[in-house]
């Protein structure tokens, strides 16, 4: 698990309404580099109005995952990006065997490599609960829930003050759809990781502050403190 040159590239794994976007940002904080969460991007190109923002919304809706050759460029586009130098959390990115190769042929350019793939382990009964509570913030995607992790004031984000709204995929048909098409090529995933030496499994039931705590311990002594400390 130790980094490889000055980049730090950690993976967050897990189904549809694990935590990844809950916890991304707090280990970005810790790890001192920025959250790549594939979904923000995919909707941020959904609601641009192309027309390939229009095929991206028809596949989400649909619950389906966006075709890798689609998916990689966007998102190895995002992680070329200056702030990413120094490596990235990424949330949601690889979802299939072909993107974590893919992955790891981009970083493998950069001398670079994942240091950690942390997998969110979540029953999927346990799961299914999460989506009908979930509010994200419209200016960053900043996550909620109404019953286990509500905002100050209803109906704003705590961290940029925008206004909090339900996803149009958190309806209860794609949801269905999601568990169905996406659980496995994520097993796809894990499995990679794990013949790779590099994934480490993390109990997501438990209350946030808890999983977070895991997946630090998870990363290791090599993780430094929060950035700036
Ligand atoms: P994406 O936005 O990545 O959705 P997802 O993978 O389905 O994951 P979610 O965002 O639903 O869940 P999460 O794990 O982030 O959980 P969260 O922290 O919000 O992708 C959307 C779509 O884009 C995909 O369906 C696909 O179509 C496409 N796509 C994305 N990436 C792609 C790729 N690489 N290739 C192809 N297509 C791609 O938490 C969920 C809820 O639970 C929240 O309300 C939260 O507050 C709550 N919660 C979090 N932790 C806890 C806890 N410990 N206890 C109780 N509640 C908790
Ligand atoms: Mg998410």
């Amino acid at each position: 698990m130790t980094p490889v040159g000055s980049m730090r590239v950690v993976v967050l794994l897990g189904a549809p309404g694990a935590g990844k976007g809950t916890q991304a940002p707090i280990l970005a904080e810790h790890l001192g580099v920025p959250v790549l969460a594939s979904g923000e991007l995919l909707r941020r190109v959904a609601a641009g109005g192309s027309p390939l923002g229009a095929e991206v919304a028809s596949y989400m809706q649909a619950g389906q995952l966006v075709p890798d050759g689609t998916m990689a460029e966007i998102f190895l586009q995002r992680l070329g990006e200056p702030d990413a130098a120094r490596g990235a959390i990424l949330d949601g990115f690889p979802r299939t065997g072909a993107q974590a190769r893919a992955l790891d042929d981009a970083l493998a350019t950069r001398g670079g490599s994942i240091e950690a793939a942390l997998y969110i382990e979540v029953p999927e009964d346990e799961l299914v609960g999460r989506f009908a509570d979930r509010r994200i913030c419209k200016a960053a995607g900043h996550v909620y829930n109404l019953n286990s992790n509500p905002p100050q004031a209803p109906g704003v984000c705590d961290i940029d003050g925008s206004e909090l709204v339900r996803r149009p995929d958190d309806d209860e048909a794609t949801v269905r759809a999601r568990m169905r098409e996406q659980l496995a090529p994520l097993a796809e995933v894990t499995a990679y990781y794990r013949d790779h030496d590099v994934l480490s499994i993390v109990d997501g039931t438990r209350p946030i502050e808890d999983v977070t705590a895991g997946l630090l311990d998870a990363l290791g002594p090599a993780s430094p403190g929060p950035a700036g400390a």
